[in-house]
């Protein structure tokens, strides 16, 4: 299957990126490449980029879009929660740019077997970005308490129905496991009253985005790491990240207003006592939003957000 992806906030994000021929850049969420092909169309010869996924298709496709700079490319499939030590066994220590495009790829949506759309009634309950990783959506459907079902779909999935779906989970597995995802989206239908499915948007639109970011650990990888790839940048670099839920959002909005004014001191102290110094700050005040152009091309936009940070060495 052809690896397709429109690559969401592109011209912004490379425009943001502020690109110098000669710096070293980082993909941390690589996918089809897109963004990463723009960014290495600006390198010259001392330029570099760093492109990591933890999905193995995605490795196979971007190593196919790059095929033309392999000389600046090195692809490392990986968490980017390891960008730290992937740029250290390549003698990297610091970084002119990274990007992040947060959440799943139109290819891993649109192929079934992964288990991660809901459009599809037969498919296994999968949903791994990285396939190495032993635990997967069934596990969770089948194994988590109703008390953890409940708070996953409600924090996650911010479903108002969460305690509703997760009753009929347990009550369902009862008889048998749930084994596909047309079993897992009657079982959601059935769990929704009839009238707000016809206005709100595919029932299980919200349950499947809560076990996905369970899953793969998404929001704890992004929270747990911001702070140490603000770390990798060189003075003046920039750090876009694309974001496509209000979850995701909210985290990257406060650890870029942390680093840029990270003073705990109170505020009528006349002077910083604290100790604890800028590390940059925030370029986009308000997230940069897509256009018009795109929300007709691409309907996978209309939940995108752009963040940019730039860094300042502490004075
Ligand atoms: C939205 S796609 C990126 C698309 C890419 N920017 C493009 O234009 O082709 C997100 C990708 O990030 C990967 N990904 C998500 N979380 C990751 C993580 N913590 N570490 C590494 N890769 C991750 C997914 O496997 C997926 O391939």
């Amino acid at each position: 299957m052809e690896f397709k992806h429109y690559s969401v906030l592109l011209e912004e994000t490379i425009d943001n990126l502020n690109i110098k021929p000669d710096g070293i850049y980082v993909d941390g969420t690589l996918g089809g490449g897109g963004h990463s092909l723009q960014i290495c169309k600006r390198l010259g010869e001392g330029g570099r980029l760093i492109g990591i996924d933890q999905d193995s298709a995605a490795i196979a496709a971007a190593g196919e879009r790059l095929k033309d700079y392999k000389d600046k490319v090195t692809i490392v499939r990986s968490n980017y929660a390891n960008m730290k030590t992937v740029l250290k066994d390549l003698g990297i220590e610091k970084v002119d740019g990274i990007v992040l495009d947060l959440g799943v790829s139109s290819f891993q949506l649109d192929t079934p077997e992964r288990g991660f759309t809901y459009r599809s009634e037969d498919a296994p309950l999968d949903m791994r970005m990285d396939d190495r990783q032993t635990l997967t959506a069934r596990e969770i459907v089948n194994n988590y308490s109703e008390r953890e079902l409940f708070r996953i779909i409600k924090d996650y999935g911010e479903d108002r129905f969460a305690q509703n779906i997760a009753k009929h989970i347990c009550q369902a597995r009862e008889k048998k496991p749930i084994e596909t995802t047309g079993e897992l989206n009657d079982i959601i239908r059935a769990s929704i009253p009839q009238k707000v499915q016809k206005t709100g948007g595919h029932p299980s639109k919200r349950t499947y985005q809560a076990i996905r970011i369970e899953l793969n650990h998404e929001l704890d990888v992004l929270r747990d790491n911001l702070d140490d790839m603000i770390e990798l940048l060189n003075d003046d670099g920039r750090f876009c990240i694309i974001t496509f839920h209000s979850l995701e959002d909210r985290i990257v909005k406060s650890a870029f207003k942390k680093n840029e004014d990270p003073c705990t001191c109170p505020r009528n102290f006349p002077v910083c006592v604290c100790g604890n110094k800028s590390k940059g700050k925030v370029i986009s005040r308000k997230p940069i939003l897509p256009s018009e152009k795109e929300l007709e091309e691409n309907s996978r936009s209309k939940s995108a957000k752009l963040r940019v940070f730039e860094k300042h060495q502490a004075q």
